[in-house]
């Protein structure tokens, strides 16, 4: 019912030079297969067209990391969704982890850049997930409800087909310490009933709810076979184009 998502965030690396190389590498193994899910790529914006270039039956759709949180004007640095849209980005990822920590993002900036990627009509992937000191202390569940609370029922327009959510527990991200499959199905599954309560059960049903945290081809099958994860956001194992494909293979596998 509910299509795999397999997303890959690369992150800060791959200029255009690697970043053309290894989405071809991707597309050539890729090559002549029919996915039954979706495949997703999303380099720094500086990357993006050089990614884009890569046609001739290449399936992988197009996405960024992040998005400034006004239309346009004088706000120096700042890459607006309009612009985005023009490089052929369809998906945009809002609150990884990395950017609550480093940037000091906050719910409001998460809900003013998803209203305006929705409002262009494309798609947004947004991150959430409890720390270590969280989930130690037995919060897990009462963090991430606060973390859908305060974003999912201020956004406008938004459905189980433009929003996609990532439980992504940061003490797996990068650590090479991945989430149990009950760990993952359990948060997931409450997170669909978070969602069920804010945005209604037909939503929740159809909502695409991906994990990541050390998502790598030897853990992609169980995981994204769990009944509640309908795919992956992948770090580390998106930078090579083997273990990446891996992964679909691993999404693919799931659905047997
Ligand atoms: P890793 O796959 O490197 O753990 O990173 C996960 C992540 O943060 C994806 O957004």
């Amino acid at each position: 019912m509910r299509r795999y998502l397999v997303a890959g965030n690369w992150k800060l690396n791959m200029g255009p030079a690697a970043g053309r190389a290894l989405a071809a590498e991707v597309a050539e193994l890729l090559k002549g297969r029919t996915l039954r899910g979706d495949a997703l790529v999303c380099p720094p914006f500086l990357t993006i067209p050089a990614v884009g270039e890569v046609a001739d039956g290449n399936p992988l759709l197009l996405g960024s990391q992040n998005c400034a949180d006004k239309a346009q004007g004088a706000y120096t640095g700042e890459v607006s969704v309009e612009m985005l849209k023009e490089a052929g980005v369809q998906y945009v990822i809002i609150a990884h982890s990395e950017r609550r920590e480093y940037q000091k993002e906050t719910d409001d900036l998460f809900v003013r850049k998803i209203n305006l990627i929705l409002e262009a009509g494309l798609k947004a992937i947004f991150c959430f997930g409890e720390v270590l000191e969280e989930r130690q202390s037995g919060r897990a569940e009462e963090v991430v409800r606060a973390q859908l609370t305060g974003v999912l029922p201020r956004l406008e327009n938004a459905n189980a087909y433009n929003l996609v959510l990532a439980y992504e527990p940061v003490w797996a991200i990068g650590t090479g310490e991945t989430a149990t499959p009950e760990i993952a199905q359990q948060m997931h599954a409450f997170t669909r009933g978070v969602v069920a309560e804010l945005m209604g059960e037909e939503v929740a049903g159809y909502m695409r709810i991906l994990y990541g945290g050390s998502c790598k081809p030897g853990n992609a099958r169980e995981l994204i076979g769990l009944p509640d994860v309908d795919g992956g956001l992948i770090g580390g194992a998106a930078l090579k184009a083997a273990d990446f494909v891996g992964i679909i293979d691993g999404a693919e596998a799931s659905l047997d």
